[in-house]
């Protein structure tokens, strides 16, 4: 009996060692623990044992060996399977995204953040401004009030409770004079919509970016170095621009500063309605009536206002032909743009 149990000792490590897989254990472990494996075989074959005790106490020494073993080399094929598994999926992961397409900044975006840049390095503040206004802030406080003609060009979206979407972002100025007071200097972008038909240089949503600044002796002089500085740091060359007057109740004297248009290089074409200028920014020193409706002391300060067509600038700039490409979310032409 004795001989026996080592026998199958030795033959169990040497089956174990050969064993390759779970499965060879499972049928290993079946051959000599199972029912009619070696060790029930052993149990058995004790009855014609004369020692029993011994030889029961050697047949469960084995069995108790033979558990252990197999149980440890179960725990290993499952942790090699594990790992087995993992380096297989370091190879191939179907769920894992290799050429993720980046988004990149709106042009209009682009634009603004320039624009930002060069008058944050020249002391303005950022302004956040909504576009849902009520009509005074977009009208009566700019000195336009109701019939007055002015608003034929501004025609815009109401909201049944009498409220509309900002025609121009000079829809700000008022509460902006009333949060600060003077002196102050502060730029707003933001959208702006019109009720308007759309062609190659109008459409019914657009980007402007309104400007401010009073103090005590502001005067033209300061909105021409302050316009001239903001496109040659924008454009980074030489642009010819040409100031007219332009009407706009809000300012007086009011301008228009026109930009030679970059698609054509002058010549006239669909972006510039054939003139070969584009109306970039129309500005002018601020009413008085406006600053006193923001509780400015118009003894005291003057301002100048701008109202940067941030959209026509975009255009310009990158010169893109058709306004109406930037609404259009048309990722083959905006994708172009990719960030800084
Ligand atoms: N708000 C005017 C417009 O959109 C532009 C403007 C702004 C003019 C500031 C003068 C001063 O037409």
């Amino acid at each position: 009996m004795k001989e026996r149990i080592e026998q199958l000792r030795a033959s169990f490590h040497e089956a174990l060692a050969a064993c390759v897989s779970g499965q060879d254990l499972e049928a290993l472990r079946i051959e000599y623990l199972g029912k009619k494996g070696h060790i029930a075989e052993l149990m058995k074959g004790l009855r014609d044992v004369e020692d029993k005790k011994t030889a029961g106490q050697l047949i469960n020494g084995l069995k108790t060996e033979i558990e252990a073993a197999i149980l440890k080399a179960d725990e290993e094929f499952k942790r090699a399977e594990i790992e087995a598994r993992v380096r297989q999926a370091k190879k191939y992961n179907p769920t894992l995204i290799t050429e993720r397409e980046l988004g990149s900044y709106h042009p209009i975006t682009l634009a603004t953040r320039e624009v930002e840049e060069v008058f944050i390095a020249m002391g303005f503040t950022i302004e956040n401004f909504s576009e849902i206004v009520d009509d005074y802030q977009c009208f009566e406080a700019l000195n336009i009030p109701k019939h007055h003609p002015a608003r034929d060009m501004q025609d815009t979206y109401y909201l049944d409770n009498g409220q509309l979407l900002k025609t121009h972002t000079s829809a700000a100025q008022n509460s902006i004079m009333k949060k600060y007071g003077a002196p102050l200097r502060a730029i707003f972008p933001g959208r702006c919509f019109r009720n308007e038909s759309t062609d190659a240089c109008h459409e019914n949503t657009f980007f402007q970016m309104e400007g401010m600044m009073i103090d005590e002796n502001i005067s033209i002089s300061n909105l021409i170095y302050f316009m001239k500085t903001m496109l040659s740091e924008v454009f980074k060359r030489d642009v010819k621009v040409r100031l007219r007057p332009g009407f706009f109740p809000f300012v007086e004297p009011g301008f228009e500063l026109d930009i030679n248009c970059a698609i054509c290089g002058g010549d006239g074409c669909p972006s510039c309605k054939n003139s070969g200028w584009l109306e970039l920014c129309p500005c002018g020193m601020i009413h008085p009536r406006v600053l006193e409706e923001g509780g400015i002391d118009t003894e005291k300060y003057t301002g100048f206002a701008f109202g940067l067509g941030l959209t026509r600038l975009a255009m310009m700039k990158y010169g893109v032909k058709d306004i109406r490409d930037f609404n259009s979310g048309s990722l083959k032409a905006l994708s172009q743009f990719k960030s800084k």
